[in-house]
């Protein structure tokens, strides 16, 4: 799996060029793609990136990729990113890493967004991986509450439960805030899901990405598949 989710950062890479201002996703697959800018970088690519997490921030600076931010820029080429889920419409769920907020900032702040992923995030309707809520924690239940309602007026429901680090301890966002997964299934009409949860006081952010993703860059056990948003 892991050797999958190179290919598609590499795959990915290919789409760099030199001057290119790049939004740095976070995760397990994004990582592989901040390592091979990095090896670019060292061998003379000139690029400047914003990251996604600190996470990244410090994986970038480590493999000295300049980074800036943007409050410094006012816009990005391109963000390359890795995905929870991927539907045929290329809307996706992210947040699994719990940098939803500052991912979706940068992928809309970007010309364009590569997702790379291995091909188990294909799915025909999200919903399967619990989708991310991000949450501001005064006043969490009535957000709940807020938040179940817009689930039953859009035709999904399920166990919703504040997201525990390892330590058992509730996870905290790089942005001070708590994060709700929502066990759905599956999600019949993702953009309209969308919106009603971006009205929700309380809600800082959700986990589906509607309209950012422009190419998705698929690896599996018979090779790569760049799919293009129609
Ligand atoms: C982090 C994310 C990640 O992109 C998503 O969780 C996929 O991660 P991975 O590449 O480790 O499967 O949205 O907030």
């Amino acid at each position: 799996m892991d050797a999958l989710k190179r290919q598609a950062a590499a795959r990915a890479l290919e789409h760099v060029t030199d001057g290119m201002r790049l939004g740095l996703g976070t995760g397990s697959t994004a990582r592989h793609f901040v390592d091979l800018l990095g090896e670019k970088v060292a061998g003379g690519l000139r690029v400047i990136g914003v990251p996604t997490s600190e996470v990244t921030r410090a994986q970038a600076e480590a493999c000295g990729i300049p980074l800036t931010t943007l409050d410094e820029i006012d816009h990005l080429d391109l963000t390359v990113d890795g995905a929870d889920e991927c539907d045929h419409a290329l809307n996706l769920i992210k947040g699994g890493g719990g940098a939803l907020l500052r991912e979706k900032i940068v992928a809309a702040a970007s010309d364009r967004m590569i997702v790379i992923a291995d091909d188990s995030k294909w799915v025909d309707a999200l919903g399967r991986f619990p989708l991310p809520v991000e949450v501001i924690p005064f006043g969490l239940a009535a957000t709940q509450r807020a938040i179940a309602r817009a689930f039953a007026q859009n035709g999904v429901s399920g166990q919703m439960g504040v997201r525990k680090g390892k330590d058992g301890h509730v996870f905290v966002t790089d942005g001070g805030h708590w994060i709700v997964d929502a066990h759905l299934g599956r999600i019949g009409d993702a953009p309209r899901l969308a919106e009603a949860l971006s009205l929700i006081p309380g809600v800082v952010e959700h986990g589906l990405f509607i309209g950012l993703a422009r190419t998705v860059v698929l690896a599996g056990a018979d090779g790569i598949r760049v799919i293009e948003r129609r």
